[in-house]
């Protein structure tokens, strides 16, 4: 994970690496640096804590010059402390590296340098970069030989930045696996993870590929594979939308994000009907037929297992991307990948489709970031529209995800968009964001407790899921989401006086089953949430949902579990938008 920034031109190096910082750290917050050359002179600060705080101790921006580096770290090798953030140096602090992803070969080459007499000053992969370009630096005297030595030595998913004390007129970046992306500005250059880091500044950028090396001075960008040819790539004019990041009114992204979901839902409806006729009349014809994601994007892809099925009798698979090459087997042919990633970065997921395509399989997305590597490597990509989602839980993208899921299943199964009410989504949006105090006054009953559970069937089932993660990663605190017949083989042991249990319970086929369950969880002491259209005695607490076609009800229903979840989380003194140990983006496998 972690998001990496670099600047070279006439303006101040650390200001401009400071915005770009704050707009990278959904990439991993717990802490941050850069580093300048000014007068012949690399210096660098760095601290622990989010980008906000390490300023406020340090100043980061009385850092002179007009190159630099930055990062923000989500640790992956070694604890989080001052001597593991980055930038990382060589052993005269002459040359600095930031760095994203993960060095498998790292203790090897570190042996090694070790030997050659080298000092490590942390615990992290990322350090052995700069010590072997200054081996290799050393040796050849010359920077672009250097870094392509090196990056051809190194194992693993990476993308990392490199300055030269000696040489402050230039900056070299270096891609495999994880993305970077260079900005053309009027006045500069911008390395950086995401564009996100620079937009502010241009709307212009070249997206590296896989195992290419960019070596950037005032003048220009040289682009090499790590075969040392000289590539020639392409300007992309960069959507200026994808700028909106601010919170407008709101207190925390999550929550602006959560309401958004009026107008997202209505984005993602937006569809190049051509491109979905595409896509359906792709997987039709397939003989088995994947889905990979993670997180809440593998809950879309449960929901997709459902509707596929239930509306159009095709039969998929969802499999968790990090399981996916244990599990699936892609070598008998016929079959196809649908990825289904907000970011499209995950490099779970990236993974399986890197392996897919190479035995030759066809990939389909459905994607929110449309610059993500995910979009390039993929034969046909829809974009779900939802704007930037900087929360770390997944919220609008999930909705959207949804909308994009029915679409495809309505086409699967030759059914009509108008008669399936999706295009009345936006107005039930809107309704049941009006129970939020109700909703906010619940959460105050229950935010002491330590576990708590969420149950539903059919495709209330990967709805249940979505809400339990939401309420891990946002509140801390141990939820499961599970089928509501499922609880009393095992889980039912665990529920005790005062548990809430929250039970995904509309007016359809599963109702009077679902209340069955829900009375025997009664019966042991629990606490009910119901989440209903229909009102029941059984309810401790009442989530009253209106009544809408039961094929959308889904969509609708989870957005009180997530305004659950938001305020479980404000009333614990939480942070919801930069949750502990997360990163919006999961770069790392
Ligand atoms: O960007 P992606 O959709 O590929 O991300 C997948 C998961 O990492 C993501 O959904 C994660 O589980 C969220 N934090 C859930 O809220």
């Amino acid at each position: 994970m972690c998001g990496i920034i670099g600047y070279i031109g006439e303006e101040s190096a650390a200001t401009i690496l400071l915005n770009g910082l704050k707009r990278l750290e959904y990439r991993g917050y717990d802490s941050a640096g850069m580093c300048t050359i000014d007068q012949s002179k690399i210096q660098i600060k760095k601290g622990v804590g989010k980008v906000d705080e390490i300023h406020k101790k340090l100043n980061l921006t009385n850092l002179s010059g007009n190159i630099g580096i930055a990062h923000t770290r989500w640790a992956t090798h070694g604890k989080v402390t001052i001597a593991n953030a980055h930038p990382h140096t060589s052993c005269k602090e002459d040359i600095a590296i930031v760095h994203n992803g993960t060095i498998e070969n790292y203790q090897e080459l570190k042996e090694i340098l070790i030997k050659d007499g080298h000092n490590f000053k942390s615990e992290t992969d990322s350090e052995v970069i700069a010590h072997l370009i200054e081996k290799f630096y050393l040796e050849y005297k010359d920077e672009e030989k250097a870094v392509l030595t090196v990056a051809n030595m190194l194992k693993g998913a990476f993308a990392f930045a490199a300055i030269f004390q000696k040489n402050p007129n230039i900056l070299i970046g270096v891609r495999k696996d994880s993305p970077l992306v260079i900005g053309i500005g009027k006045d500069g250059y911008f390395l950086a993870s995401d564009i996100l880091a620079f937009i502010d500044h241009t709307d212009r950028a070249i997206f590296l590929d896989n195992q290419e090396i960019a070596i950037v001075s005032r003048k220009g960008v040289k682009i090499l594979t790590f075969n040392g040819l000289e590539v020639n790539k392409s300007i992309t004019q960069v959507a200026w939308e994808v700028s909106d990041v601010s919170k407008k009114e709101f207190k925390h992204f999550t929550l602006k994000e959560i309401k958004e979901q009026v107008y997202t839902v209505r984005a993602a409806l937006n569809q190049d009907l051509n491109k979905i006729d595409e896509f359906c009349n792709k997987i039709k014809n397939a003989k088995r037929i994947y889905v990979v994601a993670c997180g809440t994007s593998y809950h879309a892809g449960l929901m997709a297992k459902h509707l596929f099925n239930k509306l159009a009798k095709i039969y998929i698979e969802p499999i968790i991307a990090s399981e996916f090459l244990h599990y699936g087997d892609l070598t008998d042919g016929g079959s196809v990948i649908i990825a289904i990633s907000q970011s499209g970065e995950t490099a779970d997921v990236l993974n399986v489709v890197r392996e897919a395509r190479k035995q030759g399989l066809k990939v389909f997305a459905i994607v929110n970031s449309v610059s993500s590597s995910l979009v390039r490597e993929s034969d046909l990509s829809l974009f779900i529209n939802c704007g930037p989602e900087i929360g770390v839980a997944a919220t609008k993208s999930f909705t959207s995800q949804l909308v994009i899921i029915y679409l495809l299943a309505l086409k699967l199964a030759g059914l009509s968009i108008e008669d399936s009410g999706l295009l009345k989504l936006s107005k039930y949006v809107r309704e049941v964001l009006k129970l939020e105090d109700e909703i906010q006054k619940i959460s105050l009953k229950y935010y002491n407790n330590g576990d708590f559970y969420y149950v539903g069937r059919g495709p209330h089932f990967p709805i249940a899921l979505e809400g339990a993660l939401k309420l891990k990663e946002l509140a801390y605190i141990h939820a499961e989401g599970m089928p509501a017949g499922e609880l009393k083989h095992g889980t039912l042991a665990l529920i005790n006086d005062g548990t809430p249990v929250v039970v995904l319970n509309p007016y359809d086929e599963t109702y009077f089953e679902t209340l069955g369950n829900a009375a025997e969880m009664k019966a042991r002491g629990a606490k009910i949430i119901g989440v209903s259209d229909r009102m029941n005695e059984i309810y401790d607490d009442f989530i009253h949902l209106p009544t809408v076609n039961k094929l959308l009800y889904p969509i609708i229903e989870v957005i009180p579990l997530q305004l659950l979840a938001y305020y479980i989380t404000i009333a614990r003194k939480q942070d919801p938008d930069y949750p502990r140990n997360l990163a919006k983006s999961v770069t790392v496998k």
